[in-house]
């Protein structure tokens, strides 16, 4: 793969990329796209699917993980991707005797709340990871997409302290019907629980009606417990945490008004869904 970028960096030709951990659905789609308009005339296209062993914490769901090689690979090909990189394990993290992976992008300031506070080396396995694949695709831009906002916050701050000369751009979050992020974990709900999946975007809704029909701002503390009743109103729903915080810093905010961010980790039944907007 890096040969291959080499090469096209000799001539000339702009890298887009975007890194995936597979299972694609049209969030993902969306990404591509937005890589092939953002870059120039005679852009190529790459997305890589890896399913990252050092992003997940141990009470997590890596060896359940979907996947489905096949159907990512012609929806890659329908979506006009130019190439599909696909690494292992042995090539990510080699384990061999003597010459065992060692080396780790730690970002600690970003990181230490919301998704990095639940779960514990997360976003060190993310930034390691993205570090890597930039130094094997070399894009010139990478697109992240806003349903995670904290992480592409802390990739772009990555980029910036290490100076990658990667421009990281975050793509909008694309939507079922009903409102549902659309996420690759979806697919471990329920019927049921399915059903019940729209009460974060029901919560970020009526936080957003909320705050644009008061003239002063919020208590935080208020509103977070009034979208908990919310929430846990439906039966399968248990939050893990709702967060208002300023964009640029992602630091908690006491007082929520209009633009403050607002995210939030909710497990319906056993699946942990996040999902965030601006005010
Ligand atoms: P993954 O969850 O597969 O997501 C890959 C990219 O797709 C991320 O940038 C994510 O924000 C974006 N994405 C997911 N759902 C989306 C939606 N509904 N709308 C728009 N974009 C969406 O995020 C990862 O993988 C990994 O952490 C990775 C960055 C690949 C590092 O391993």
């Amino acid at each position: 793969m890096q040969r291959l970028a080499l090469r096209w960096r000799r001539e000339e030709r702009p890298i887009g990329f975007v890194p995936t951990m597979g299972y694609l659905h049209e969030g993902h789609i969306s990404l591509v796209k937005k890589a092939r308009q953002s870059a120039a005339r005679r852009v190529v296209v790459v997305v890589s699917i890896y399913v990252n062993p050092t992003q997940f914490v141990p009470t997590e769901d890596l060896a359940g993980y979907p996947r489905d090689l096949t159907r990512d690979k012609r929806l890659c090909r329908d979506a006009g991707v130019d190439a599909l990189f696909v690494p292992d394990d042995k090539q990510i993290y080699p384990a061999k005797e003597g010459a065992k992976f060692s080396t780790y992008v730690v970002e600690e300031s970003l990181s230490r709340g919301m998704e990095g506070a639940s779960r514990p080396a997360h976003f060190r396995g993310v930034t390691t990871v993205v570090a890597k694949l930039f130094n094997i695709v070399l894009p010139d831009v990478a697109v992240f997409g806003a349903k995670d906002f904290q992480q592409a916050a802390i990739v772009k701050r990555m980029a910036r302290d290490l100076n990658f000369p990667v421009k990281v751009i975050v793509a909008p979050t694309v939507r079922e019907k009903d409102g549902l992020a659309l996420s690759s974990r979806n697919q471990y709900l329920s019927p049921a629980e399915r059903e019940q999946a729209v009460t974060l975007w029901q919560a970020i809704q009526q936080a957003r009606q909320a705050v644009r029909a008061s003239e002063k701002a919020i208590p935080a503390s208020r509103l977070q417990s009034e979208l908990r009743w919310l929430i846990e109103t439906r039966p399968a729903a248990r939050v893990d945490y709702i967060e208002f915080f300023d964009r640029e810093t992602l630091q908690p905010v006491a007082q929520v008004q209009r633009g403050a961010q607002m995210a939030l980790a909710v497990f319906v039944g056993k699946t942990r869904l996040i999902d965030n907007a601006v005010l």
